[in-house]
């Protein structure tokens, strides 16, 4: 399980970020130790605070920074995972070079700043899926209402490929960096398989029935 927001340098003082705080992949890691799983969660800048709560006999954590560090971390562990649940937020852009001394206004480098593409890492987990494997992947985003965001999850879960997509809605004063959450569950058939909402962690065992289910019955 993934977590958390990656950090893409700019120069030694600054980053490309985003608001995940990783609560939300804390949970889904944690409530899988608890359902017995021997999990890896690989956190993105994930406070000490909120890793605390994934703390359990069968829970390793690993600790990345970029989307290219957190790339490779999921590729190793991903080689002998029944589940890979892709609950990073990851930087879509990287600057093109991180400056090796902290740039400044005088510079006159700051004001625009070249970016090059990462790699879309939950796509690489899809074209290698080994058969029975299970790909879970996140979306986060601002619909204009659950039409909507049903619409898009359905769309994006088709586009990425995974077997399953979790939409977050993270509208004003929803989502990021709150205890509470609501997502839907898209499945292989286009079809909402489950809604839930609640503390991070009720949504995580939902999406754990909801994976449970699709890995026994296919639905
Ligand atoms: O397209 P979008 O970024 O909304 O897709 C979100 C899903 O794709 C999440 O599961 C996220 O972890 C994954 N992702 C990825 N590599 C990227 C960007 C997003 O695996 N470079």
């Amino acid at each position: 399980v993934p977590a958390g927001g990656t950090h893409e340098p700019i120069d030694p003082v600054r980053f490309l970020g985003n608001r995940s705080s990783g609560r939300q992949g804390v949970a889904v890691a944690r409530a899988a130790a608890d359902r017995g799983a021997d999990v890896t969660l690989i956190t993105a800048h994930v406070e000490e605070a909120v890793r605390a709560d994934a703390v359990h006999p069968h829970v390793t954590i690993v600790s990345v920074g970029t989307a290219a560090e957190l790339s490779e971390a999921v590729t190793r562990a991903s080689d002998d995972a029944d589940v890979v649940v892709m609950a990073a937020a990851v930087a879509d852009y990287r600057p093109a070079s991180a400056a090796e001394r902290k740039l400044s206004k005088e510079d006159g480098r700051l004001t625009a700043i070249e970016l090059v593409e990462n790699d879309d890492i939950v796509a690489g987990l899809v074209a290698a899926r080994r058969s029975g494997q299970t790909i879970v992947g996140f979306a986060a985003e601002t619909a204009a209402d659950a039409a909507d965001l049903r619409e898009r999850g359905i769309r994006k879960r088709r586009r990425k490929g995974v077997d399953l997509l979790a939409v977050n809605d993270v509208g004003e004063g929803r989502g990021f960096e709150r205890p509470d959450n609501a997502l839907l569950i898209v499945g292989p058939g286009d079809e909402v398989v489950a809604e839930a909402s609640g503390t991070k962690r009720e949504v995580a065992d939902a999406l754990w029935d909801a994976i449970a289910s699709q890995r026994t019955t296919g639905r």
